[in-house]
């Protein structure tokens, strides 16, 4: 498992381009299934990516990936099933199980089971498929579902799940009948999805509030879309720019999509400017500690918990964060902990008290944004830090280390096996 090799204490200083979002592509790409020819552009190259590509594969569809731009058809069918062995690798494969429903009729896809964040569930997904007129059933840990016509309805989801929404909205596209979808996540990746479904001849009002009206329509023709900037990377990076007392301007992003993490940045006493599609960081002195609560959007993401941690473990000053959307994401605090950050966790709270300097460590990464946060204290840390099972990283950054190289980062991938999609050479 490769690793990455960070020595830390430079000020990063330079602009970078956000990639697409991660978490717009991959309901994205599984709404394919839905018919048409469909081409997808801005995709991030990274390893989820792939993997939904490899599923849609395995289910019949070709998938043509050119560039950014990925050209899929899945109107040939192979099969019904998503296997353990690829939704054990990403568990938002879970996201074709609305559309092979509402497409084919069955679906047969292997529960995701826990991670690292916290157990999970898909229980709200399969409530409100089965609300719509499916047979639910869970057999030898696999979800089977079955439909001849899904039928609209009214559903309302326990909690403002983000792939539930996504699941249940493209499963309405095609059901008979008024579908409204209430209490729903209100995420861009989810407004990205439904423009491109409307692209496609949906008929959808509301993704973006709590409340989303589909009418179904018999089938969805193909559209051409482009994907929304991903804004964890771009707050990761403006990240990167604070904790290191640099200056970094990310390029190519929706400022609107991240207001929270801004606000919260300039709360900390960081100069933080924006445009109609950049946002520059200018880090001059030392943050100052605040207090950050996670919430569904607009509010401060769960995604950016890890970075803001790392960053307010050299702040001046306590900070208190808490974390309410998932029930274990202080992974990365016994990690930073190696690194000399002083942090106490009470239950869904983390008690930051900053100090001036971290010092580099090996550290090892548990999940997507946990890695994110190492990477970023080992850029701020003084000496080396080595952060192992960095396939985490690879999952949802593209070419992290080239583009905080570009930054100004002494930062180096040491191979040591498996290679992850994130090494691919291209420019900042
Ligand atoms: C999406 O996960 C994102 N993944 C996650 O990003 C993100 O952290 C999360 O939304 C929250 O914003 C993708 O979009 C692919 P949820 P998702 O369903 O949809 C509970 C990353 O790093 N819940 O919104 O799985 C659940 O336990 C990843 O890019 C149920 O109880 O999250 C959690 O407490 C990590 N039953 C809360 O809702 C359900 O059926 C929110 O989860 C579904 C969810």
């Amino acid at each position: 498992m490769d690793s990455i090799v960070i020595t830390g204490g430079n000020p990063l200083c330079g602009e970078v381009r956000a990639s697409g979002a991660k978490n717009a592509a991959l309901p994205i790409l599984a709404s394919t299934i839905l018919g048409g020819d469909c081409t997808v552009s801005n995709v991030p190259h990274v390893v989820d990516v792939r993997t939904m590509g490899r599923l849609l594969e395995i289910l019949g569809a070709s998938v043509k990936q050119e560039g950014d731009h990925v050209s899929i058809n899945a109107d040939r069918l192979l099969s019904t099933e998503a296997p353990y062995e690829l939704v054990k690798t990403m568990r938002a494969s879970v996201l074709v199980l609305g559309p092979l429903l509402a497409r084919w009729g069955e679906a047969t896809v292997s529960l995701p089971g826990g991670c690292a964040i916290g157990s999970r569930p898909v229980n709200l997904h399969l409530a409100g498929l089965a609300k719509l007129g499916a047979e639910i059933s869970i057999e030898h840990g696999y979800i089977k579902a079955k439909a001849q016509k899904l039928r609209g309805t009214r559903i309302y989801c326990d909690a403002p799940t983000v792939t539930g929404t996504e699941n249940l909205m493209m499963a309405a596209c095609v059901a008979e009948g008024i579908t409204v979808i209430e209490n729903a996540a209100k995420e861009p990746e989810i407004v990205d999805l439904a423009e491109f479904l409307v692209k496609r001849g949906a008929r959808i009002v509301g993704a973006g509030t709590d409340i989303i009206t589909v009418e179904g329509v018999a089938a969805l023709h193909g559209a051409d879309h482009r994907i929304i900037p991903d804004r964890i990377e771009v707050g990761t990076y403006l990240i990167a720019g604070a904790i290191t007392g640099g200056e970094v301007r990310v390029e190519g992003c929706r400022p609107d999509h991240l207001e929270a993490v801004l606000i919260k940045l300039r709360e900390s006493g960081l100069d933080v400017a924006e445009d109609r599609d950049s946002v520059s960081v200018k880090a001059g002195r030392r943050p100052h500690g605040i207090d950050v609560r996670t919430c569904p959007y607009p509010g401060f993401p769960t995604d950016m918990q890890a970075q803001m941690v790392a960053l307010m473990s050299v702040a001046q000053g306590t900070s208190v964060i808490t974390e309410t959307v998932f029930e274990s994401r202080f992974i990365h605090v016994e990690e930073l902990r190696r690194m000399g950050a002083n942090i106490r966790v009470e239950g869904n709270r983390a008690v930051v008290t900053g100090r001036e300097r971290l010092t580099g460590a090996p550290v090892m990464a548990s999940d997507l944004r946990a890695s994110a946060g190492l990477v970023l204290a080992g850029l701020a840390a003084e000496g080396v830090t080595e952060v192992s099972r960095v396939y985490h990283l690879d999952r949802g950054y593209e070419r992290m280390e080239e583009k905080l190289r570009c930054l100004g980062a002494v930062i180096e991938r040491k191979k040591t096996g498996m290679d992850g999609v994130g090494a691919r050479k291209g420019t900042c």
